[in-house]
């Protein structure tokens, strides 16, 4: 029988450095989604304009996100992989989810009081109303699961209010049209693992994260391997050996955090590398973990490197999955301006 909950859609920044939170939190779950679902992944240049970028910085990142995608094993054959700014619908669905999400909404969200910080009035209104449109991204494809990173569960959830919110809205006039109980899914977040949430690699309290000041707080997926070496070499840990039970990974951020990407690189959990490593000190545990690093990411980066010397094809891709993207945003938008009761062609 085939699955009728099957879409999947998620999206990642073009912002510079993918690093490994990105890839185990998001991307290397996106590989193993496509056996299962139907999968959109998409990279999200309108949300990154939400802080100025350079033009060819963004060019370029764009084309580095996506050879992170093809190189980590997403099939573009199969499946949709594109940019979002090619398909102008999730600027439309953004602008009604605009009128649809309440101030209230937004301005519980920690991550934009993180990103804008002290200087609230000078941020854009764009970083301020970014969650609408990520929830047009989700919804323009009545996307039913979306993978990503604990870090996105509030703005996931904020989706769920925006769809929730349409749907009562709008429920008599869905119903007329023939659309049943609601229009757009409740769409599930598939947050989890051993590494959805991978913390900075000099302070096991922060995240993993892009904005960071140190590069030796993370691991970039370009990085070489003397350098991933280097950085696990020198990763901040406690003097004790590591705990004989998971249980002894609370209160020890940094040996969890170290745990959690040996298991998550690893396709296991932090159970099984407890067993292994349990008792060991870190002298013993970093080498293994910086070689298991190695052999896992050196492939990645190093077709990643092939990809990105030819930029035409990495772009052509984009334009075909934007195309394929277009045909299913259309439709809906049609459906919504429909709904809405705008005036026009059908
Ligand atoms: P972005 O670009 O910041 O991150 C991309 C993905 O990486 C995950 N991630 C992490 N996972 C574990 N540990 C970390 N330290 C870590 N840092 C980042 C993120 O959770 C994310 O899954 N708003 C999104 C992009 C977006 C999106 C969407 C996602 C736009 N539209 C629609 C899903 C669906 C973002 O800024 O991700």
């Amino acid at each position: 029988m085939t699955n009728l909950k099957n879409r999947v859609f998620s999206g990642v920044q073009p912002t510079g450095n993918l690093h490994l939170g990105n890839y185990l939190g998001a991307i290397k779950r996106f590989v193993a989604l496509q056996e299962s679902h139907d999968c959109i992944y998409c990279v999200v240049d309108m949300h990154a304009v939400t802080t100025y970028q350079d033009p060819a910085e963004l060019t370029g990142n764009i084309r580095s996100v996506t050879a992170a995608f093809l190189a980590s094993g997403i099939d573009p054959e199969k499946h949709i992989v594109f940019n979002q700014s090619q398909v102008t619908q999730h600027a439309e669905l953004a602008w009604l989810f605009n009128c649809v999400a309440r101030m209230g909404w937004l301005n519980r969200m920690t991550q934009f009081k993180e990103r804008a910080g002290k200087n609230r009035e000078n941020a854009s209104v764009g970083l301020f109303s970014y969650p609408n449109l990520m929830a047009a991204d989700i919804l323009l494809y009545k996307s039913d699961f979306v993978p990503v990173g604990e870090d996105q569960k509030q703005h996931l959830e904020l989706t769920r209010d925006i769809a929730a919110k349409f749907n009562n809205d709008f429920a008599r006039r869905i119903s007329e049209l023939g659309f049943g109980d609601s229009y757009f899914p409740m769409t599930e977040p598939l947050i989890g693992g051993p590494a959805a949430r991978v913390m900075n690699l000099r302070d096991g309290t922060r995240k993993m994260s892009k904005s960071e000041v140190s590069d030796l707080s993370r691991i970039n997926l370009t990085d070489d391997r003397d350098t991933i070496v280097k950085k696990i070499r020198k990763a901040k840990t406690d003097a004790e050996p590591l705990p004989g039970n998971v249980e002894g990974l609370e209160n020890r951020a940094e040996a969890d955090n170290l745990v959690g990407i040996y298991a998550g690189i690893n396709d296991t959990d932090k159970e099984a590398v407890i067993a292994e490593f349990g008792g060991k000190p870190f002298s013993e545990f970093k080498p293994a973990l910086a070689e298991l690093a190695v052999e896992k990411l050196a492939p990645i980066s190093a077709k990643m490197r092939d990809l990105l010397a030819e930029p035409e094809e990495i772009d052509a891709i984009l334009c075909d999955g934007a195309d394929k993207a277009r045909e299913i945003a259309v439709k809906t938008m049609r459906e919504v301006r429909e709904i809405y009761g705008f005036v026009g062609r059908k």
